[in-house]
C-alpha cells in the first residue's frame, strides 16, 4: 500500500512508497481506511530533519499527525464498518509516569510518550492504519468535509479547558480575547472563544487573502499591526505565531488578572531585546499567568469533536485552503501564500 515516509535524521527524505507493509495487529484491532491527513508546521519541522523519530527498529518514519479515516472492520465491535473516526496523536509512555496512568499522556512527566507520525509511532498517512478502540475517536457523519480539523482543534481545547482551570484560581470575569496568528490553530482557538461568547480581537501580520473574511465571520475585530500597538488591554491571550517578539509583547499587553497562552513552538535562535525586570514587574502586579500548552487527551479530543458539531461548517470548510492527492505531496508540502489548512486526500 502506499504511504508517505520520512527517514529521520536525513533532510527532505519524504517520499511515497507504494509497497509499505499493511499496518500490523499490533498497532490495534480497528483497521481503518485513510480519507485525509492534515498538513502542519510539525510536519516540516520533520521533513527538514529538525523532529521526529522513528518506531524502535525502524528507519523509516510515516508521517502525518493530523487523520481522518473510515472504519473498515473492528472486531471489539466498538465501530461499525463506515464510521468516521480520528486517530489520537499521543500514546502514554510504558511506565507509565503519574499523569499517564491516568488518561493524561498530554502532560507526560518522563517524556517516555510516543506520537503517531512524529515519535517512535507511524502516523496517518498511508492508505490503511489501525488503532486501539480508545484511542480513535468517532465523528458524526456531517463532519466528513472538515473532520480532519479534529487534531488541531484538540489542541485549542485543551488550551481552553487550561485557560479555565488557571481563571478558576480566583473570582473572574474574561470578557476580551486576543488570539495571535490567524492560521489554524489560531483561528480554531479563535471559533472556541466565539463559543464562550468572549469579544474576539485576532491579530496576524496578513493584510489580505482569506484571513480578514474568517475573523469577520465570526464576529472578531481583525489587527494586522503590532500587538504593542493595540488600544486595549485583553483577559486572554491566545498566541498561536511562535515568534518570539509577539510572545514578548503580549505578555506585556495582556489586563489585569490575565491569562497568556502559548501554543507555538518556535525555533530556537532568535534574541529579542527584553526589559526582563519590566516585564516581571509588569506580571506580579498584574496577577498574570503564562503558561505552555502541548497537545491533548481524551477529554480534549472529546470537546474538540463537539466544538466541530456546534461550529458553522462553512466557515469550517474555508479554513481547508487547498486539498491535493496523495501523489501531489510535494506541493502539499511546500506551503504557499494564502494557505491556512492544506489537506492530503487518500
Ligand atoms: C501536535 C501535537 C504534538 C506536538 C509535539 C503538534 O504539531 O499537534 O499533538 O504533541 O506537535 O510533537
Amino acid at each position: 500500500m502506499r504511504a508517505l515516509t520520512i527517514t529521520p535524521g536525513t533532510k527532505d527524505s519524504l517520499r511515497l512508497v507504494d509497497d509499505a507493509p499493511e499496518p500490523p495487529e499490533e498497532e490495534g484491532p480497528v483497521l481503518v481506511e485513510a480519507v485525509a491527513v492534515g498538513v502542519c508546521g510539525t510536519d516540516r519541522e520533520i521533513i527538514a530533519a529538525d523532529y521526529g523519530e522513528a518506531p524502535p527498529g525502524e528507519q523509516h518514519l510515516v508521517i502525518g499527525h493530523e487523520s481522518l479515516g473510515r472504519v473498515l472492520e473492528d472486531p471489539t465491535g466498538t465501530f461499525t464498518a463506515g464510521d468516521l473516526v480520528a486517530g489520537i496523536v499521543r500514546h502514554p509512555d510504558p511506565v507509565p509516569c503519574p499523569n499517564c496512568a491516568v488518561g493524561e499522556w498530554d502532560m507526560c512527566r518522563n517524556g517516555q510518550y510516543t506520537e503517531c507520525g512524529i515519535k517512535a509511532r507511524h502516523g496517518f498517512a498511508r492508505e490503511r492504519w489501525r488503532v486501539e478502540p480508545g484511542f480513535a475517536v468517532p465523528l458524526d457523519p456531517a463532519l466528513a468535509e472538515v473532520g480532519v480539523l479534529l487534531e488541531p482543534t484538540s489542541v485549542v481545547a485543551k488550551a481552553w479547558e487550561h485557560i479555565a482551570a488557571v481563571g478558576a484560581r480566583a473570582h473572574w470575569e474574561p470578557r476580551t480575547v486576543l488570539v495571535t496568528g490567524a492560521g489554524p490553530i489560531g483561528l480554531l482557538a479563535a471559533l472556541l472563544g466565539h463559543q464562550r461568547g468572549l469579544t474576539l480581537h485576532i491579530l496576524d501580520r496578513a493584510k489580505d487573502g482569506p484571513k480578514p473574511a474568517l475573523a469577520d465571520r465570526l464576529g472578531a475585530t481583525y489587527h494586522s499591526g503590532q500587538v504593542a500597538d493595540l488600544d486595549f488591554e485583553p483577559d486572554i491571550v491566545v498566541e498561536c505565531t511562535g515568534a518570539p517578539p509577539v510572545v514578548v509583547q503580549v505578555i506585556d499587553k495582556v489586563g489585569r488578572d490575565g491569562v497568556v497562552c502559548l501554543t507555538g513552538v518556535s525555533a530556537a535562535g532568535e534574541h529579542v531585546g527584553v526589559d526582563a525586570g519590566a516585564l516581571n514587574r509588569a506580571v506580579v502586579l498584574e496577577n498574570n499567568v503564562v503558561f505552555g500548552t502541548v497537545n491533548a487527551n481524551r477529554r480534549h479530543w472529546n470537546a474538540a469533536a463537539e466544538a466541530l458539531g456546534k461550529a458553522d461548517q462553512a466557515w469550517l470548510a474555508d479554513l481547508i485552503t487547498r486539498s491535493v492527492p496523495v501523489d501531489g505531496y510535494a506541493d502539499a508540502y511546500a506551503p504557499r501564500d494564502g494557505d491556512i489548512k492544506v489537506v492530503l486526500g487518500f
